[in-house]
């Protein structure tokens, strides 16, 4: 087994214990608005396990657990002007936004790694609004469990869903000792074959947070996002009927979540809209089920506290609460050209032939993509496709794990899963496939350039799990 020390002083993961910084607000991250901003990334410290435990040495931006909010408004341009103190190199994805290619942040495919010491401007307009993050590309199983996350978030051009507050929590997944230090092990072939470095300690917003405060009566646009290597989330949030409207950023026909969960694979992000319909006083416990029997379940992520306040109105808001779709080119199923991703691998998988302790475990087709990272490396594409041809894939899991598929560069429509269609057609920039599943996609090539298509379960990325996909002009 890998380095894995659960933390035992207060059981993080059943969430029992009862933090003194209960009145922290979930929403903590300074947020950049305007243009222009600057960010680097580099070495620091935070409590992350909260009262009681030392800090962790972390990698953080602009030193803080998430990094800082980065907010602007739909039809501006984007420019972070970054800087590399990192002991590393690294380059930042901007996850889920249409960006051109040379901004896409992928490491030998579309720029060279910014060299530790070094900088690199970033600039693109940004065409849709919503929920979307930012992570490092380079070395990511490492950068990323070291906290190099931030959120993203594009404010629409006209707002017209009416809430009272837009919190955002960016879930984390941390894997420490009992000294809340980072454990080692990054990487080992125990993880990388099952199911990803899964943590013990899970954080909202860099903290353990044992309760976030609600105020009854109000509405709540909840933006989540899963910045974890490999945890999967299945949120229940009891006492309570939230309404789903965006998926991965991308708005969707408001809908109740199946079987009551909001499930988040890695990299995936939900908008919820919240009516707090409790009473002054109450508590309601958020609950994760993704996990019934393993050893690593979390039972409780938070629990919403209703302050003393009288409530804000006696019923719920009468607002529409459906987004505006983003100007997504819709794609053209009539004249698409189909090519198959299929998923195997790992652990009880048909293994890629010569397998070194590293890998590579998993491939696409067939085709094992390693150490497309290291610099100046470049892959030879999976799949070549034109510019402006729609394209249909089904990504067919052949192994018996759960698999966050993330296509860089073009949002999706998930078709179907299963060959059954699927209910919402929801636009998605990673797909999570159950073991044995096929889901099938469709999305328009609109831009030239070599992109990534890879499993978001980090460990699997690194030992084989990834592809280019080339649009030609
Ligand atoms: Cu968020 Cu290539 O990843
Ligand atoms: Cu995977």
């Amino acid at each position: 087994m890998p380095p894995f020390l659960p933390l035992t002083r207060r059981g993080l993961l059943t969430g029992s214990a009862l933090l003194a910084g209960s009145a922290l607000l979930p929403h903590a991250a300074r947020a950049a608005v305007g243009e222009g901003v600057s960010l680097s990334a580099g070495p620091a410290r935070a409590n992350l396990a909260g009262t009681g435990f030392p800090d962790t040495a972390v990698w953080a931006y602009d030193g803080r657990i998430p990094g800082p909010e980065l907010r602007f408004r739909q039809g501006d341009t984007a420019r972070i002007a970054f800087a590399n103190a990192l002991p590393e190199p690294t380059t930042i994805h901007w996850h889920g936004l249409r960006v051109p290619n040379a901004m896409d942040g992928v490491p030998g495919l579309s720029q060279a790694v910014v060299p530790s010491g070094g900088r690199f401007d970033y600039e693109f307009p940004l065409k849709d609004a919503g929920t979307f993050w930012y992570h490092p590309h380079v070395n990511s199983g490492v950068q990323v469990a070291h906290g190099l996350t931030g959120a993203f978030i594009v404010e629409e051009r006209e707002p017209v869903v009416r809430v009272d507050r837009d919190l955002l929590w960016l879930l984390g997944d941390w894997r420490l000792t009992k000294e809340a230090e980072l454990a080692g092990g990054f990487g080992h072939p125990m993880d990388a074959t099952h199911a990803g470095r899964i943590g013990n300690t899970v954080t909202i917003n860099g903290a353990v947070r044992d309760s976030v405060p609600v105020r009854a009566g109000e509405r709540v646009r909840l933006r989540l996002i899963n910045a974890a290597n490999a945890r999967v989330f299945a949120l229940d949030f009891q006492g309570h009927a939230p309404r789903v409207i965006a998926l991965d950023g991308q708005p969707v026909t408001p809908h109740a979540p199946p079987d009551g969960r909001v499930v988040l694979g890695p990299g995936q992000r939900a908008d919820l809209v919240i009516d707090m319909e409790g009473q002054p006083g109450e508590g309601f416990d958020v609950v994760d089920g993704f996990y019934p029997r393993m050893a690593y379940r979390l039972t409780r992520l938070t629990r919403l506290t209703y302050g003393d306040e009288a409530p804000l109105r006696d019923s719920p808001l009468d607002a529409p609460i459906a987004l505006a779709a983003n100007p997504l080119p819709e794609p053209d199923l009539a004249g698409a050209v189909r090519q198959d991703v299929v998923l195997d691998g790992g652990m009880h998988g048909a293994m890629p032939k010569s397998v070194g302790p590293r890998g590579p475990f998993w491939a696409l087709n067939g085709v094992a993509a390693m150490n497309h990272q290291s610099i100046g490396h470049h892959l030879e594409p999976l799949i070549t496709v034109k510019r402006g041809q729609t394209q249909v894939t089904a990504f067919v899991n052949e192994t018996g794990w759960w698999h966050p598929m993330h296509l860089h560069g073009f949002p999706f429509r998930v078709l179907s899963r299963n060959g059954r269609p699927a209910e919402h057609r929801e636009w998605r920039d990673t797909v999570l496939l159950g073991p044995r599943e096929t889901a099938e996609i469709a999305f328009v090539a609109e831009e030239a350039g070599d992109w990534m298509l890879h499993c978001h379960v980090l460990e699997h990325q690194e030992t084989g799990m990834m592809a280019v996909l080339r649009v030609t002009a």
